[in-house]
């Protein structure tokens, strides 16, 4: 079994006239993709249902324009591909930035309905993304983006559905706005649907957070809420 053991750089630089993202792989070992990969692969082990991380020619392969146009005909919005190749990847700049920083930011929580809709989408069509951090989101006026499709897996379990859900609400569980965040998303989930959310995915979360979290104060208290509504109990 392999782990991923690369992380990219990323820059915004000017081609053309136009400001794109560059990503390019560089082979260091960074703590978020590992937390994710080796969660993952924990429970499912835990779990008895062993799922493969995904290889890097699997990875490159989700980048590329034919899982871009699947996504787009499930409504999901990706920036639009410029360049690929082994070594990087050239994307449209979304000037909005990610949805974490836009939420640490205050901006209105019905971006985490947004990027709960495209989650329950995906789902609903097969799918799931693996890592779904909210930094995983770009923002575009009232509307989303996802980006980082490395991860994504043809996987509708149960276990599956539950990581995207716990490491959305994982990576914005040291917001002080983590509450109104979570009902917001859990609302754009439940709005693509019908299934709500799974023990599991609070325990991915609980998990997760730990890592993630830049404010470990906040994190605690946030865990220690009652999240018993969202549960499919
Ligand atoms: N097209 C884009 N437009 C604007 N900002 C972007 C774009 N793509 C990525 N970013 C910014 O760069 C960050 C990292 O990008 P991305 O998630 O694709 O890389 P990564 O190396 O896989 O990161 P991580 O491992 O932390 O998930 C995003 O969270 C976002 O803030
Ligand atoms: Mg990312």
């Amino acid at each position: 079994m392999y782990f991923v053991n690369w992380q990219r750089e990323v820059s915004v630089k000017e081609w053309n006239g136009q400001k794109v993202v560059v990503k390019r792989n560089k082979p260091t070992k960074e703590f978020h993709e590992f937390l994710i990969i080796y969660t993952y692969s924990l429970i499912s082990i835990l779990l008895a249902t062993p799922s493969a991380p995904p290889t890097f020619s699997e990875i490159m392969k989700n980048e590329g324009r034919d899982m871009r146009n699947n996504l787009s005909m499930m409504g999901i919005s990706t920036p639009a591909l410029i360049s690929i190749s082994d070594n990087d990847l050239v994307e449209e700049y979304i000037e909005g930035g990610d949805l974490y920083r836009a939420l640490a930011l205050g901006q209105v929580a019905s971006l985490a309905f947004e990027a709960g809709r495209l989650t329950g989408r995906l789902h609903k069509a097969g799918y799931a993304f693996v890592d779904n951090k909210a930094q995983n989101y770009l923002v575009r006026g009232d509307s989303v983006i996802r980006t980082d499709l490395g991860f994504i897996q043809r996987n509708s379990s149960r276990y599956a559905k539950s990581m995207d859900i716990g490491s959305f609400l994982a990576s914005v569980m040291d917001l002080g706005r983590y509450s109104e965040i979570e009902m917001a998303f859990y609302e754009g989930y439940l709005s693509e649907s019908d299934s709500r959310f799974s023990h599991l995915s609070l325990l991915i979360r609980n998990v997760l957070s730990l890592g993630f979290s830049s404010d470990s104060k906040v994190t605690l208290r946030n865990m220690l809420l009652n999240s018993a509504g969202l549960l499919d109990i």
